[in-house]
């Protein structure tokens, strides 16, 4: 059998059938029993085969020793298929995968060099695992309010000053579809004998078409995070390792996702992420070619009828980033004189239309392989109908957006020490100088404005609570309307 034949086989899916052809009767968990105790009106809303396939993974899927290697045979299968030397499969997204690769690689050391434009799921690996950030900062655009992952000699004055750091992290793309420069920044890494992790959780559907930005493993990384279900086609919390080198301690990186994971995996996660395995290898370069056009299409076609502007060539560049991944949208409204939150509420409620995205300037669109020249076409109308009735809106509530270097702050405490902290809430006026205590995070994207640790600034403070007031949504918050902060308590 060749390697390709090979990808025509999906373990966890081969699996489930036989196990529907050979019907057991189950005394052990689920207890809905394949949704034959599961309550009508749940049956109604989800579908009843949501709960006919919900299977226990070893014991019912897999003999109770795993004799069958189902996973283990879905999981080889996607480290082939994409080119990384091995591939681990888990079901709580990539936020459990950023903390396992942080636990694994930085955890013995103690500290990891990363991006302040981390996600919210890395500061809780921090956290954690004790681990002390050495940050490196994002290069921030100030004419578009947006920051562009940083480069690859920002990590290496990085390792310069922290040649102790365990590894370092960087996240690409970013969730705007923005890309670092991974080749330059892995060979950094390696020069100095540390570590790659890129957080790739919006790249999951790179390996599979030419014209998208490279991946990690392309790139050389030696360990890397995707989502499945962002870019991909897998079911919500499908997120995949891939790891490859031998500087990532394999075993260690199991027994670290192993301390976070559930010992009741979701099945229905792994055979989605086997399938979308299956059908990338298939029929990626096709799917993702036309997605592809699509988004080209969008962008030409917001461009010529709405005028708005679809940012790609000046997200590009020396001081920006350094690739973009062209199935992300990003329309700026602000020249309408709305904002990007009330541009996606209007959208929502006026249209029917999800975006991903908004921000005080724009909103995104994320093309999928699922979309067709249809719902471009009503993306193309919904923004035009906007664009006319964007002249009843009220002017939006101003942003105070920060300067560059403002969202720079001091790390005074480890985001460990600060998160366990006595800790004490204070009124939003009294917090600047304060060390914070608490995460804040406008969500989505979900990078923290604000980590545990931090001296809090006045400029950070006024850019959360103005944005608040336009719109943002801030759900970690001890307090989301931003009454109060929680900082760490004056002894
Ligand atoms: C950059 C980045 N990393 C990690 C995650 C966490 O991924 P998941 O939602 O699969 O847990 C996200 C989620 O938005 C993200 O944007």
């Amino acid at each position: 059998m060749t390697a390709d034949d090979r990808q025509e086989q999906a373990p966890v899916l081969e699996a489930l059938r036989e196990h529907d052809q050979s019907p057991h009767v189950s005394f052990a968990p689920p207890g809905h029993r394949q949704g034959k105790g599961a309550d009508e009106r749940v049956l109604q809303a989800v579908g009843a085969d949501v709960f006919s396939h919900d299977y226990l993974a070893n014991g019912e899927l897999d003999d109770r020793a795993g004799r069958g290697q189902v996973l283990a045979r879905a999981e080889a299968l996607m480290a082939k298929a994409v080119g990384a030397e091995h591939a681990f499969f888990t079901t709580c997204g990539s936020s459990l995968s950023v903390k396992s690769a942080m636990l694994a690689v930085a955890g013995r050391a103690g500290s990891l060099l990363l991006g302040r434009d981390a996600h919210k799921s890395a500061i809780s690996g921090l956290v954690l695992g004790g681990i002390e950030p050495v940050w490196v900062h994002p290069q921030w655009d100030s004419s578009l309010h947006l920051a562009h992952p940083p480069s690859p000699d920002d990590f290496a004055a990085g390792l310069e000053q922290a040649p102790d750091v365990g590894g370092v992290m960087v996240t690409s793309p970013s969730p705007y579809g923005t890309c670092a420069d991974l080749a330059a920044i892995a060979e950094v890494c390696h020069a100095a004998g540390k570590p790659l992790i890129v957080d790739e959780a919006w790249g999951a559907h790179l390996p599979f078409h030419d014209d998208l930005p490279t991946w990690a493993m392309d790139a050389g990384a030696d360990l890397c995070v995707v989502s499945a279900h962002k870019m991909g086609t897998g079911l919500e919390q499908g997120s995949v390792f891939h790891v490859q080198g031998d500087l990532i301690d394999l075993d260690h990186l199991a027994a670290c996702a192993d301390m976070l994971s559930t010992t009741s995996p979701n099945v229905l996660v792994y055979a989605a992420l086997d399938g979308w395995r299956r059908q990338m290898v298939q029929h990626g370069t096709r799917l993702l070619g036309e997605a592809l056009a699509l988004a080209r299409l969008g962008r030409e076609q917001i461009r010529e009828r709405t005028g708005l502007v679809v940012l790609h060539e000046q997200l590009c560049g020396a001081q920006a980033s350094h690739d973009l991944d062209e199935l992300h949208l990003l329309v700026q409204v602000d020249a309408l004189g709305i904002s990007g939150y009330q541009a996606a509420d209007w959208l929502r409620e006026n249209e029917h239309l999800d975006v991903h995205l908004a921000d005080a300037q724009r909103v995104e669109a994320q093309i999928s392989v699922a979309n067709t020249e249809a719902d471009i076409e009503l993306l193309v109308q919904s923004l035009g109908r906007l664009c006319d009735a964007s002249a009843s809106f009220d002017p939006p509530p101003a942003v105070e957006l920060p300067e560059p270097g403002e969202l720079e702050l001091e790390q005074v405490l480890s985001p460990r020490e600060a998160f366990f902290a006595p800790v004490q809430d204070v009124p939003v006026q009294d917090a600047a100088d304060r060390i914070a205590a608490e995460q804040i995070t406008p969500y989505p994207p979900g990078i923290p404005a604000l980590l545990p640790g931090e001296r809090i600034g006045q400029a950070v403070l006024d850019y959360l609570v103005s944005g608040r007031r336009a719109g943002m949504f801030l759900p970690d918050a001890a307090d989301s309307d931003l009454g109060t902060i929680r900082v760490v308590a004056e002894t």
